[in-house]
């Protein structure tokens, strides 16, 4: 039995309508955490409003349900600037993303002070050997194969994230 007193590690997955490779990342590298038996908090957001409260595209629910991954509960929401205080690592899933990503952390900082503002910016392939630093593609004007491009790559990065914390946050280990 581990007895949990410190306070989580809180990760934000990041596309622009966060209704199908964010919340797929969310789902895939919360199981991968969980698996690890990791104190980590997985969530995620668009950066636009395009999607508000709406469920994940039924493509992305679809294939991510036939590899056992459930995204039916999760709805959409706009990623804000008190996202960039709460959450300790901000994920964005293509350059774009981490370009308006890294406007807001500037805005973040300006309105909150350099002090409060917790989160680093990072591309969700990081630190993963298959796709290193490459885009995750955004399959919603795409077909299957796309929606089946963004499991592989979330599954392959999130295995990396979890080497990744395991190597270098050591509080998050169970
Ligand atoms: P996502 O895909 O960023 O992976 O959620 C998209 C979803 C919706 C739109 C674009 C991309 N859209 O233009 O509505």
């Amino acid at each position: 039995m581990s007895l949990q007193t410190q306070a989580p590690y809180q990760v934000l997955c990041i596309c622009l309508g966060n209704i199908c490779r964010s919340p797929t990342a969310e789902v895939v590298l919360r199981h991968y955490c969980s698996e690890a038996q990791m104190n980590i908090v997985v969530d995620s957001a668009g950066t636009s409003n395009y999607h508000p409260n709406k469920a994940p595209d039924q493509r992305s629910q679809f294939h991510a349900k036939q590899r056992g991954y459930d995204l039916s509960t999760l709805r959409a929401r706009q990623v804000t600037l008190a996202d960039f205080i709460n959450f300790n690592l901000i994920l964005a899933m293509d350059l774009d993303n981490l370009s308006h990503l890294k406007r807001l952390h500037t805005q973040a900082i300006q309105h909150y002070g350099a002090d409060q503002v917790l989160a680093k910016l990072a591309l969700m392939s990081e630190h993963d050997p298959d796709y290193l630093k490459q885009a995750l593609p955004d399959p919603y004007y795409g077909e299957a194969a796309d929606f089946e491009r963004v499991l592989d790559q979330c599954e392959s990065s999130s295995q990396a994230w979890v080497v990744y914390f395991q190597q270098h946050l050591p509080q998050v280990n169970n």
